[in-house]
């Protein structure tokens, strides 16, 4: 299978490289949680959670948090940042791979922070298959899309992680028969990698 394995994302915890990881929650799940589009109650999954500094201030929010990632190292440091916190019993973080876990039920939203770019291109149908089955109908995704677009794409070479999140490609596996789509232009962030993030909330029909 092309793309990153399980071993590269363990060994980038193990060994501390994690240039992507803000040390704190990303300022836009801090804007959607104060404008109240992600609100108290709701059950909600992160997928590729890394160390859950996004768990921790959605637990913090009352916000039932639920985060996968299927790197040992990673579920472990999110698991110890929720335990020493204390009082987040709204938060767990289970060892899965985002392709193959199912919830019993559906849920009512997904914060996608950096697991499509995670992803290879060839696993990207598959995967936002999972996120329609996962959510309920009328249910959310709030995606932060990785623009990470470099030359070698003008002669057909796929790099990454991360891998760029071209939003033609994104409106192809969310498309308009699936999802509801809010009109652009959409809120940008930049990385402190270099690379912008857009901040789009789809609804799944
Ligand atoms: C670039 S990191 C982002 C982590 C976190 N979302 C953040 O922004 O700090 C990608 C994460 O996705 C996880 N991941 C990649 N592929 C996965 C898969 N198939 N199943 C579960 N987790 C996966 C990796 O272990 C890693 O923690």
């Amino acid at each position: 299978m092309a793309g990153p394995t399980q071993d590269f994302w363990q060994q980038r915890f193990v060994s501390g490289q994690i240039p992507w990881d803000r040390g704190e929650a990303h300022p836009q799940l801090l804007s959607w949680l104060e404008q109240g589009e992600i609100t108290a109650g709701l059950d909600l999954v992160v997928p590729g959670c890394g160390r859950g500094h996004e768990l921790l201030l959605l637990a913090k929010a009352g916000i039932r948090a639920r985060g996968l990632d299927y790197s040992p190292a990673a579920v472990a440091m999110a698991r110890t940042q929720l335990a020493s916190a204390g009082g987040c019993d709204f938060a767990q973080v289970e060892e899965a791979d985002v392709l193959a876990w199912q919830p019993r039920s559906a849920i009512d939203a997904v914060y996608e922070q950096t697991c499509l770019c995670a992803l290879h291109p060839d696993q990207w149908l598959r995967y936002a298959d999972q996120l329609h089955a996962w959510i309920k109908p009328g249910g959310r995704l709030f995606a932060l899309l990785m623009q990470a677009r470099r030359d070698s794409a003008g002669q057909g070479i796929v790099e990454g992680p991360p891998y760029h999140c071209d939003i033609q490609a994104v409106r192809a596996l969310f498309p308009a028969e699936r999802w509801t789509w809010p009109a652009p232009p959409y809120p940008a962030h930049v990385h402190a990698q270099g690379w912008t993030e857009l901040a789009v909330v789809l609804t799944r029909r």
